[in-house]
């Protein structure tokens, strides 16, 4: 490997032109490659970020030797092909949420992964964040006693119903779940470190076929609960509030959170902020950087057999909902 990690992008859309910004504030990562199912796409984007070399196409991208990591930045549905041709073409690969669109794909992903015995990652850079390192530590330090509510939405409205847009179409794992509400599940996995034993859901579908509003309550044992809301039709409040036996934490915008709130019974509210730096995709990709460095094949912060305990989560919504995407049937 060289000094530097070099970074290969794949599926050249909105996320990927962060990611990519967001690499750029790393000193030991470039943006060594890119691919694109367009030629002229990846020529273009490679000129705008740097890269060394731009591929009209996946494969010719996965087949480079010099990558060392593959980030995968395409619509849900295709996560699971894009990665396994990357992963079995001896690649680690930083893959966007939702990982896959359901727990089948998901394990697939994982297998491929252990039996090539390269790095894989759920590309949740929440978790990343310096308010999210400080979060887990609080919860650590029984800063507010034990954990008995997560209360989080991530919904936001969008200008109109785009049916063959990847947020509406049925056929592309579109819907508010996958896009965003897999936020909500996965902070509350994050917070009390198992799935739910109970789920209790209310949806409603939209003229598409997707989730267009959905609100959750899960249940993990009697006074361990979450509330989740998530949506494509509502702009929410986007905070996260987790309240324990000893006070209470709260979080604006919490999936990229910049400060959080922490008001200990009996005490005035204290609120700690974070200066972070870059866009904070930075920090994610940091964080595989060091994984693959010191020859992790998968993250402590995002594991794998987490990842696929909440696609099995996210099924289990869907099921409730009687919610099966086209290519699923
Ligand atoms: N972490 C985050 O904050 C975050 C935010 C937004 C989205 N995401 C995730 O990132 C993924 C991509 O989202 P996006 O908003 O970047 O989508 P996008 O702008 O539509 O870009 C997706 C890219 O995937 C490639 N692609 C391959 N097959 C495609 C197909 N049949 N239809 C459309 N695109 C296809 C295209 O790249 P080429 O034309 O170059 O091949 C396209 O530009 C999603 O899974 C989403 O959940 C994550």
């Amino acid at each position: 490997m060289s000094d530097k990690i070099r970074w290969g992008l794949l599926g050249l859309g909105a996320i990927s032109s962060k990611f990519a910004t967001g690499l750029s504030f790393l000193p030991d990562a470039e943006i060594y490659a890119v691919g694109s199912r367009s030629q002229e796409k990846a020529g273009e984007f490679g000129a705008r970020y740097g890269a060394t070399k731009a591929y009209g196409s996946y494969e010719a991208l996965a087949a480079d030797p010099d990558v060392d990591v593959v980030y995968i930045g395409t619509p849900h549905n295709y996560h699971m092909p894009n990665s396994l041709l990357c992963l079995n073409a001896g690649k680690h690969v930083l893959c966007e949420k939702p990982f896959a669109v359901n727990a089948d794909e998901a394990k697939a992903m994982i297998d491929c992964a252990r039996a090539n015995d390269r790095f894989l990652m759920d590309a949740f850079w929440t978790r990343f964040f310096p308010g999210m390192v400080k979060l887990r530590q609080l919860l650590a330090d029984k800063a507010i006693g034990d954990v008995m509510l997560v209360q989080a939405d991530f919904g936001y409205r969008t200008g109109q119903v785009v049916p063959e847009s990847r947020i509406y179409n049925p056929a592309l794992a579109g819907g508010a779940l996958l896009d965003v509400g897999s936020y909500c599940v996965q902070l509350a996995s994050m917070v009390y470190g198992k799935q739910p034993s109970d789920i209790s859901s209310q949806v409603a579908i939209g003229s598409t076929g997707v989730d267009e509003l959905s609100v959750s309550v899960f249940k993990y044992s009697d006074y361990e609960m979450a509330t989740l809301t998530t949506a494509i039709r509502l702009n929410t409040p986007h905070e996260a509030r987790i309240l324990g036996t000893g006070g209470r934490i709260s979080i604006p915008n919490w999936w990229m959170p910049s400060e959080l709130t922490v008001t200990v019974q009996g005490e005035e509210p204290e609120t700690i902020r974070f200066d972070n730096v870059g866009n904070g995709f930075n920090y994610e990709a940091a964080a595989v950087g060091e994984c693959i460095r010191a020859g992790k094949t998968e993250s402590d912060i995002m594991p794998l057999d987490e990842t696929l305990a909440i696609m099995q989560t996210l099924d289990r919504m869907r099921a409730q909902w009687g919610l099966r995407y086209p290519f699923e049937r």
